[in-house]
């Protein structure tokens, strides 16, 4: 029996390059009443990111793509407005997978209770959540920086850049950020406490790296790819790592983008890995128990960029791919 009019926005078609407003459709349709052992959710917060270009494309990957015709998938807080199952009760708020929609039914797996009066819920989506977690593991496992060593980082102001840098100061690295535009990058630098910030938008990227980093760069912690790599690599030292999170400058592109030097990852000794952020699952405890206390004690600093509204959620997923968000990108669908 129908409950609620959900609104839904639905991967339409898949992309071919760049995604536009055409591959997404709002549609209405009546919640069905949850069966036995599912809650139903009401959407508060969805999180718009990188990675769900690649749900749009059906190229293989790491992850199953997004069905053509079903709601884009995505992570949601949400409050349990029905509940059938016992270990949630009707008020809860739970991070889940709800996807770009109002409401969500769930058989109750993968949901975890928040405690708002620990943390702002829309945290679990961000710097207490799965951007949060990449940069600890990323950094921590993979980068290992030492004190006084240099660490940078592209799409610095974003929700994994801006902990990547700020957490490389814990360590007692210098952090050097690159973001796109002047605002960002004073952000980085006066608010987050790097020690710089390169605009890549600017042009002689390498030559205003270099002088942001005399020492040259022993980690750089790959967010974007593209122009920003081929900047980047000239200056890494022998014996630099490379932990590769993400390539957002080349998710759309049509044909293969020039690599890395490899003649350089002999020479120089580089360390370059790949990484999802679940390979690392085991170490959720160390990041909520350690991030968790660097945020609540104001020694990381967090921005979110909140949208109003689930129809918006195509137009400003479509501006993360192009640089507009400025923190951690979410959509308020409910209150
Ligand atoms: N491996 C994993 O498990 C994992 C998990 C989470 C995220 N990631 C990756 O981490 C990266 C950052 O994700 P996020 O969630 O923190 O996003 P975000 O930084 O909050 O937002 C994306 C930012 O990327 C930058 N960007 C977009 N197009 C660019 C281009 N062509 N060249 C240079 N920069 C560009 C823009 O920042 P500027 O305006 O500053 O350039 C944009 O604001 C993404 O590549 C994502 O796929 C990987």
């Amino acid at each position: 029996m129908a409950t609620n009019t959900n609104r839904q926005i639905l991967l339409k078609s898949r992309p071919d390059g760049p995604p536009s407003l055409d591959n997404f459709e709002l549609v209405e349709k009546p919640v069905r009443t949850p069966g036995e052992g599912e809650v139903l959710m009401r959407t508060l917060y969805l999180s718009l990111d990188p990675y769900m270009r690649g749900r749009m494309s059906a190229a293989k990957s790491y992850a199953k793509p997004a069905a053509v015709g079903e709601p884009m998938v995505g992570a949601t807080v949400g409050e349990i407005v029905q509940s059938r199952n016992p270990k949630f009760a009707v008020g809860d708020i739970v991070l889940g997978y709800g996807g770009w929609q109002q409401y969500a039914l769930s058989s109750g797996g993968g949901l975890r209770k928040l405690d708002p009066a620990a943390a702002p819920v829309s945290t679990a989506l961000g710097v207490l959540g799965m951007p949060g977690m990449t940069a600890y593991v990323g950094l921590t496992e993979i980068g290992q920086p030492k004190s006084g060593e240099t660490v940078v980082v592209a799409a610095a102001s974003g929700a994994v850049g801006s902990v990547v840098g700020q957490l490389a100061k814990i360590k007692g690295a210098r952090a050097i950020g690159i973001a796109g535009g002047y605002d960002k990058c004073r952000f980085v630098v006066d608010e987050l406490g790097f020690d710089a910030c390169v605009d890549h938008r600017e042009p002689h990227l390498t030559r205003r790296l270099e002088a942001a980093c005399p020492n040259g760069i022993d980690v750089y912690f790959e967010n974007v790819g593209g122009a920003v790599q081929q900047a980047v690599w000239p200056l890494l030292n022998d014996f630099a790592r490379v932990p590769v999170c993400g390539l957002i400058a080349q998710y759309s592109a049509t044909s293969p983008m020039p690599g890395p030097d490899m003649f350089s990852v002999l020479r120089k000794r580089l360390l370059l890995r790949g990484f999802i952020v679940s390979d690392f699952a085991a170490k959720q405890g160390d990041f909520l128990h350690d991030v968790g206390e660097w945020v609540r004690t104001g020694r990381i600093k967090y921005r979110e960029d909140v949208v109003e509204g689930l129809e918006q959620a195509p137009a400003a997923f479509l501006g993360l791919l192009e640089g507009k968000n400025f923190g951690k990108l979410l959509v308020r669908v409910g209150k």
